[in-house]
């Protein structure tokens, strides 16, 4: 499966690219992590959709790209916070509503996942925050934050996933690997060379992608709910 591909020297992470409809590549070169987006009407009338056509050139006429779930990937702005916060409620309480007390819930929601809050953690410069769209609705997103990491992560230039969730009708269909993905590439982009999370341990599903996506149990740490201290184990992978 193929989520990310290289072309003139750049990675680009998209989900679809067509000569009419909407475009959208995430370029990442060396130094710096760029986001180029948009409608093209045709494949050669646009700065764009040279790029687009060099992509779908890369990956081929039957590429696997093709037949895939339509979906964009592309880094948030202060515009989406809004919706994010409301994506990420809805997420959350879906994933861990029916596993924990609503009054833990709801404090950690108010805390959390604000409009403002959500564009605090946009705006950060320290951490960066990707959404997943499809039709232009908001159906994932990941958020990275670096800078400082526990002990059990043994490497000074360590970044963090500090969310990952993808609307339960995205679930198994790549999107959360592909957020994932270009995740990573963000990461490497700003010289860092290991990643770590922390996962609830009553979490078995986060946990299996984790390991698939070559992720390890490095040691655990307390996430606070609300009230409720919960057992978050730590994972790790180096980001080669
Ligand atoms: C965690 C998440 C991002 C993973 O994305 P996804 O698209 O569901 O992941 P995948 O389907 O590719 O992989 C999940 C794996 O767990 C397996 N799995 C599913 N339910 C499982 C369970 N109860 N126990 C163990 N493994 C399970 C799946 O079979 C799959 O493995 P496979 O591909 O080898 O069959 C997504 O499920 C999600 O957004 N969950 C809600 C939010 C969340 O938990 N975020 C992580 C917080 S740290």
């Amino acid at each position: 499966m193929i989520d990310f591909a290289w072309t003139g020297g750049r990675l680009y992470v998209g989900g679809h690219v067509d000569k009419v409809g909407f475009a959208m590549l995430y370029p990442i070169s060396n130094s710096s992590a760029l986001c180029a987006s948009a409608r093209v009407s045709s494949s050669h009338d646009h700065p764009i959709a040279s790029r687009a056509e060099s992509l779908r050139c890369a990956l081929g006429p039957h590429s696997p790209l093709r037949d895939r779930p339509k979906f964009v990937i592309r880094p948030a702005t202060h515009e989406d916070a809004a919706a994010l916060a409301l994506l990420a409620e809805r997420t959350f309480r879906a994933t861990f509503g029916a596993a924990n007390r609503a009054e833990d819930m709801d404090a950690h929601c108010r805390n959390s996942y604000s409009a403002a809050r959500q564009a605090d953690e946009i705006a950060r410069i320290d951490g960066a925050t990707l959404l997943g769209l499809a039709n232009d609705a908001l159906i994932g997103f990941i958020q990275l934050r670096w800078g400082t990491a526990p002990s059990a992560i043994a490497s000074l230039a360590a970044g963090e996933i500090q969310r990952l969730y993808a609307d339960a009708a995205w679930h198994g269909r790549g999107l959360a690997n592909a957020l994932l993905q270009a995740g990573l590439a963000v990461l490497r982009a700003h010289h860092l060379d290991q990643v770590w999370l922390g996962v609830w341990e009553h979490n078995p599903r986060a946990r299996a992608f984790y390991r698939k996506c070559g992720f390890v149990d490095v040691g655990e740490h307390i996430f606070q709910l609300g009230d409720d201290p919960q057992r978050d184990v730590l994972m790790a992978r180096r980001l080669d």
